[in-house]
């Protein structure tokens, strides 16, 4: 709609903002090509909408781009139009995928400097935490890929196996 005021960065102005390349974390990720602003919209994350069973059945066969948009509905990133499908999780983020009127967009939590890696936290559950291994590499990795809820509860059954084998 003309003069409609858009909700973030064009997908060109996300490529002007981030380089997609091989990443130390897991194969590719996105960089920051510029300094990015705290608070400021990097790019969206889009893909096809699909229901919760065609979902299941996707991550069942190893789709790993699978979003939840809402209680209905989840988003397949998986799609050459979705580069930031290659955005790593770290359990110390400097980004955050956020829902804001039913799109997904990913947005700084801090200050980024040209260079660094953009991440966010992929808020994955408790249950079957040990299928998702994290190799973040942050002083604050608890070793699995989860929401930051479950950090407590996963850094107490990791001390609890670390004494049993002791
Ligand atoms: C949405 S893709 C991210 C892009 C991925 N690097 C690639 O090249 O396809 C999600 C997958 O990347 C891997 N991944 C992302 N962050 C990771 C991390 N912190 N530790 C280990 N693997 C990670 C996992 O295999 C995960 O299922
Ligand atoms: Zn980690």
């Amino acid at each position: 709609m003309a003069g409609k005021k858009t909700a973030g960065p064009s997908p060109e102005q996300s490529r002007e903002m981030i380089e997609f390349r091989d990443s130390g974390i897991h194969g590719m990720g996105g960089f920051a090509r510029c300094e990015i602003k705290r608070g400021e919209k990097l790019i969206e994350y889009v893909g096809e909408k699909i229901t919760k069973a065609e979902a299941a059945l996707r991550i069942e066969a190893d789709n790993r781009f699978i979003f939840t948009l809402d209680d209905e509905t989840d988003v397949d990133g998986d799609v050459e139009w979705n580069p930031a499908r290659f955005l790593n999780h770290s359990c110390e983020p400097n980004a955050v995928a956020e829902i804001i009127r039913g799109r997904i967009w990913v947005r700084a939590l801090r200050r980024i400097r040209p260079g660094e890696e953009i991440t966010y936290n992929y808020s994955y559950g408790f249950d079957g935490h040990e299928e998702h291994p994290c190799l973040c590499g942050s002083g604050k990795c608890v070793g699995y890929m989860v929401a930051e809820e479950f950090f407590p509860k996963v850094r107490r059954k990791r001390r609890k196996q670390a004494m049993a084998k002791a």
